[in-house]
């Protein structure tokens, strides 16, 4: 029997997945997968891997028989004030954790194989006003465009069976799904819960910003979403007053809030007494960083006030 070590089984897998730059190069395996009648999963990042994209490349493993994981930090998501050359960019590392993970194919493309015609020519794609003009797009104007421009680019060029996302980025995949809706992709969106550090904070690219004290202080974050998130699912509760008092706590743990607001899952709307289905979310920055956060509510039926 031949037992091989953890080190040469990574080397093997990792070996395995291949690697696309260009859209022939792309088109050249998603053509040959399709002839076969395989699926294609597909889950976009902009790298700087962690468990919690690990986490969505696993899910696609079991939702298609061929994972594609595209890395690409996208220019028209990032606002004017907001430094895309200080994205952590750690291909090397994100190349193995993939390979890992049971990714078949990265994509890896540059900017001319997103915008073949140069950002100010690109064709850009709005997000449902409704969706995106509120929380985040209160604070990230035009960020959900870029969003929806560049994920469209890649689901034309993929193609893919299934996309999966995460909740860590809610209002996000909400806009994702209304685009499918929408545009009538014929493609199914998967939504993989948040990872979280052991401390209950998100796992995110932007931790790596934060200091020792600093990640004590994000912690607080999780915590207090998770307090005033089960205050909120007990009967004949004012939300809005948990909206502030939640707001009152973060700001106490240094935390600078942008919003803290609970709104109806499944569209962002300001829940009436007989919606169930809620969610709180927030954005605050913990010194530069900013971080957002969302957990489901359960609410218990409060029509009896
Ligand atoms: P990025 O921030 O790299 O995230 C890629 C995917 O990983 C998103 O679907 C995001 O929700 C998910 N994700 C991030 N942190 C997570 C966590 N802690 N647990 C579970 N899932 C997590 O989101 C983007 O990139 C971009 O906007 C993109 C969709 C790729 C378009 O450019």
């Amino acid at each position: 029997m031949c037992l091989m070590s953890d080190q040469a089984v990574f080397r093997r897998k990792s070996m395995s997945m291949l690697e696309a730059e260009t859209r022939q190069e792309l088109h050249k395996y998603c053509r040959s997968w399709r002839r076969n009648g395989q699926r294609i999963a597909l889950v976009p990042t902009m790298g700087n891997l962690h468990a919690g994209h690990l986490a969505l490349v696993k899910a696609a493993r079991g939702l298609a028989d061929r994972v594609i994981s595209s890395i690409y930090v996208n220019p028209t998501q990032f606002g004017k004030g907001e430094d895309i050359e200080r994205y952590p960019r750690t291909l090397e590392a994100d190349r193995l954790a993939l390979a890992q993970a049971g990714c078949d194919l990265l994509f890896v493309p540059d900017i001319e194989t997103i915008y073949p015609f140069g950002l100010e020519n690109a064709v850009m794609i709005g997000a449902a006003p409704d969706l995106s003009s509120t929380l985040e797009g209160q604070f990230r104007p035009g960020h959900f465009d870029g969003v929806v421009t560049v994920v469209a680019r890649l689901f034309n060029l993929v193609s893919p069976d299934v996309a999966v996302f995460g909740e860590k980025d809610y209002q996000q995949l909400l806009i994702i799904q209304r685009m499918v809706d929408d545009l009538a992709y014929r493609i199914r969106i998967h939504a993989v819960p948040t990872v979280r550090e052991h401390s209950g904070l998100a796992l995110s690219s932007r931790n790596s910003y934060l200091d020792k004290s600093q990640l004590e202080t994000a912690q607080y974050l999780q915590a207090v979403l998770r307090d005033t998130a089960t205050r909120a699912g007990e009967a004949g509760v004012e939300l809005s007053v948990l909206e502030a008092q939640a707001a009152i706590q973060l700001r106490e743990h240094q935390l600078a809030v942008e919003y803290v607001s609970i709104r109806r899952a499944q569209d962002l709307a300001t829940p009436n007494d007989n919606d169930q289905d809620l969610r709180i979310l927030a954005a605050v920055r913990c010194g530069k960083t900013r971080l957002i956060d969302n957990l489901k509510i359960n609410r218990a039926c409060n029509s009896g006030g």
